[in-house]
């Protein structure tokens, strides 16, 4: 089959990606002509595992192209649109001004039948609207505007888009499901393809994003109890998490929910509600209390230093290991809420250094490594759960800082590992493990 993509960002490059590796005839299409040039010379614009290898097969095969040229849509079979839809910086709903740009654009190149799909996330309705743009646009388009959410993790974008749990397509268009049932074909039998109204694809999406949300935050709470009741938060989330009503994923404690999604979709789920006069008490209340868990995050780190004039070394800066993207990470917070508190910061992250640039400036040192980043530091935070941080040379690092003190707010090490340090770590009572060899 022929296929689109419109917006060649973390969803669009692995989706075009691996419609390719199906077989499919892609074209990627970007309004950044630097992205363009940069995947046309076979140099790839994000870090997902496994996206490059792939990406320079079906490209070199002949299979998957890149164009800033929206008019080579014309002849697809499915136009899938996955342009951003951030926060709108005044209103706080989706802002869906880029994905109705395309809509205006793509309409005229609609030139025989198409399936154009919505994998963008948008707020319930949308669809109706991009429907209304394009056939104004181009009367005598034949096309089926259908919602196809997409639920892909950052750092897994490869192997989430072959082993999807579900596939939700969003359409009362028994052609628009022909052509979509030929393209999910290779997904079939093993993923369960959902057919819904198109209202109720797009809620899917924004109210699977608030329930993760909300199960974090739930998580970080009884993990904040821990730490006063002398509980250890990993033993009663690994009891609770055996629950199959309950399951094992995320309920690890944290620094707060971050990513290009969930802060975004929470406050587009409560936005678009209160247009239909309906209140989401438990969303409103995650998003206020994940922007207080941020915030008690640096005081801990500050409380623990001590002195104002101190330096922390912060490894991590993403918002989750495995991904380059620094979008709402709670450790670009965190770092931004210790630099106003006056302490000065040498961070390190394995993949996200370019973008926490973008957002931190000249304000902290950038550091070469996690052992550049340690000297002389007061102390060492870790703010994403990148595997190489736990395998770091300790008794070195312990060599290099001023005060041997080690915050993990991501509980990745252990204590063996952190012996002759002062230890803090989430949810682990205070009597005797949070403050290991103090
Ligand atoms: N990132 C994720 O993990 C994830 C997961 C599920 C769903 N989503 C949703 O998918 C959508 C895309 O997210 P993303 O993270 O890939 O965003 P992104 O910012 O990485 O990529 C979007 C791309 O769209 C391009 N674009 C914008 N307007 C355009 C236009 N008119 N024509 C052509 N290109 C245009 C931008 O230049 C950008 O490269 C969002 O709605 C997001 O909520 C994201």
């Amino acid at each position: 089959m022929r296929a689109a993509i419109i917006g060649t960002g973390y969803v669009g490059l692995p989706t075009g990606t691996g419609f390719a590796e199906l077989g499919n005839d892609v074209v990627c299409i970007d309004k950044l002509t630097e992205k363009i040039d940069m995947l046309n010379d076979g140099k790839i614009t994000i870090f997902e595992e496994g996206l490059e290898e792939l990406y320079q097969k079906n490209r070199r095969a002949g299979r998957l192209k890149f164009s800033s040229d929206i008019a080579q849509i014309e002849g697809a079979d499915v136009v899938i649109i996955a342009v951003g839809t951030p926060t709108h910086p005044v209103t706080k709903e989706a802002d869906l001004s880029c994905l109705f740009e395309a809509a205006e654009e793509l309409a005229v190149y609609l030139k025989k039948y198409t399936v154009v799909a919505l994998k963008s996330t948008v707020p319930v309705c949308t669809g109706a609207e991009v429907e209304r743009i394009i056939s104004k646009k181009n009367p005598s388009a034949d096309f089926d505007l259908v919602s196809i959410p997409e639920f892909l993790r950052e750092g897994f974008a490869v192997y989430d888009f072959f082993n999807p749990d579900r596939i939700v397509i969003g359409t009362d268009s028994a052609r628009a499901i022909a052509v979509l049932n030929r393209l999910y074909a290779p997904f079939s039998p093993k993923t369960p393809i959902l057919i819904t109204t198109r209202n109720s694809a797009e809620l899917i999406k924004y109210a699977s994003n608030a329930f993760l949300a909300m199960k974090i935050l739930y998580i970080n709470e009884i993990s904040n109890f821990c730490e006063k009741c002398g509980a250890k938060i990993e033993e009663v989330a690994k009891g609770m998490g055996l629950d199959s009503r309950i399951g094992s994923k995320f309920l690890k404690p944290g620094p707060g929910y971050g990513g290009s999604c969930f802060p975004k979709d929470t406050l587009a789920l409560t936005k678009m509600a209160k247009r239909y006069n309906v209140s989401l008490h438990l969303t409103d209340t995650a998003i206020e209390k994940n922007e207080e868990r941020k915030l008690d995050m640096a005081h801990r780190i500050a409380d623990i230093m001590g002195a104002q004039s101190a330096t922390a070394a912060i490894l991590g800066l993403t918002y989750k290991s495995g991904t380059d993207d620094v979008r709402q990470s709670p450790a670009i917070d965190i770092c931004k809420e210790l630099l106003r508190l006056g302490i000065s910061l040498r961070v390190y992250d394995p993949k996200g250094m370019q973008n926490a640039e973008e957002q931190l400036k000249d304000q902290v040192y950038y550091a070469a490594d996690p052992y550049d980043a340690a000297a002389n530091a007061d102390a060492l935070v870790i703010l994403t759960e990148w595997d190489e941080f736990a395998e770091l040379d300790f008794n070195r690092i312990r060599d290099l800082m001023q005060s041997a003190k080690i915050v993990d707010f991501r509980n990745i090490l252990n204590s063996r590992q952190v012996e002759g340090f002062l230890y803090h770590r989430l949810g682990c009572g205070v009597h005797p493990c949070s403050l290991v060899n103090s």
